[in-house]
C-alpha cells in the first residue's frame, strides 16, 4: 500500500530500512525530545519482526522520492494511563537536511486522511512541553492539547509533555 502526499509518500516499512532508522537513532539531535534512543539492528529486526503480525502496529516509511527521510505510524488500543485503549501516532523525520521543508506536516497529513478513510474516529499523541517545532507540526494538522502531564516515559519525572487530539467527529 503506498499512500500519496503533496511532495512525500508513505510506503510500509521494509527489513532494508533499518539500518537507516538505527543511524537516526544514534543521533542525540533526533532523538532529543523523544523516547526511542540508540538501539541495535538485532533489537529492530526484532522489533519489525514482532509488528508484522500485529494490526495494531502499523508503521510507514515517508519517502521522498526513492530516499527515506523519516518514519510514521499509529498504534491502535495503546495502553495510557488517562487515555487507554485509543489510537496513538508517532512522526520522525531523521534526515535532519529534510527538517523544515514542510515534510513532517505532509507525512502526517497524509497519515491522518488514511486513518480516517479507514474509519478512525480521534487520533492521539505525546509530545514534549519543550518541542516547538513538533507541536507546530501538530497544530498545523488539527490537533489540540488536551493535557499537559510529567512524561510517564521519563525515568526521574522531570520532563513534561502536552497530549494531544485531532478528530473528524
Ligand atoms: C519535529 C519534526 C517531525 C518536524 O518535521 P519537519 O518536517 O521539520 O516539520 P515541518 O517543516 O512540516 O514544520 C515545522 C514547523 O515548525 C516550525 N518551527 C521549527 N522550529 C521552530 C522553533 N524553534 N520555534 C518555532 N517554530 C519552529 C517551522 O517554522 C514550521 O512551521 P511553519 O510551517 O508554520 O513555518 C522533525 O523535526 C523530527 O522528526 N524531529 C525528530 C523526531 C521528533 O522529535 N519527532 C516528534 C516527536 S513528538
Amino acid at each position: 500500500m503506498k499512500l500519496t502526499g503533496k511532495n512525500i509518500t508513505l510506503r510500509p516499512i521494509q527489513k532494508k530500512d533499518l539500518p537507516i532508522f538505527v543511524d537516526w537513532l544514534k543521533d542525540k539531535e533526533v532523538t532529543r525530545f523523544i523516547r526511542s534512543g540508540e538501539v541495535t539492528l538485532k533489537q529492530e529486526e526484532e522489533w519489525f519482526d514482532s509488528i508484522q503480525s500485529d494490526p495494531d502496529e502499523v508503521v510507514f516509511s515517508i519517502c521522498l522520492g526513492k530516499k527515506v527521510i523519516g518514519n510514521c505510524a499509529f498504534h491502535r488500543h495503546r495502553p495510557d494511563g488517562d487515555f487507554p485503549d485509543q489510537t496513538f501516532i508517532g512522526l520522525l523525520i531523521g534526515d535532519k537536511h529534510e527538517w523544515g521543508k514542510g515534510h513532517g506536516t505532509d507525512a502526517l497529513k497524509t497519515l491522518l486522511a488514511h486513518l480516517q478513510k479507514i474509519g478512525e474516529k480521534e487520533v492521539y499523541l505525546c509530545v514534549s512541553t519543550k518541542h516547538i517545532a513538533a507541536r507546530r507540526v501538530y497544530e498545523k494538522c488539527g490537533f489540540q492539547i488536551l493535557k499537559k502531564r510529567k512524561d510517564p516515559g521519563c525515568p526521574n519525572q522531570c520532563c513534561e509533555e502536552y497530549v494531544m487530539r485531532t478528530g473528524w467527529i
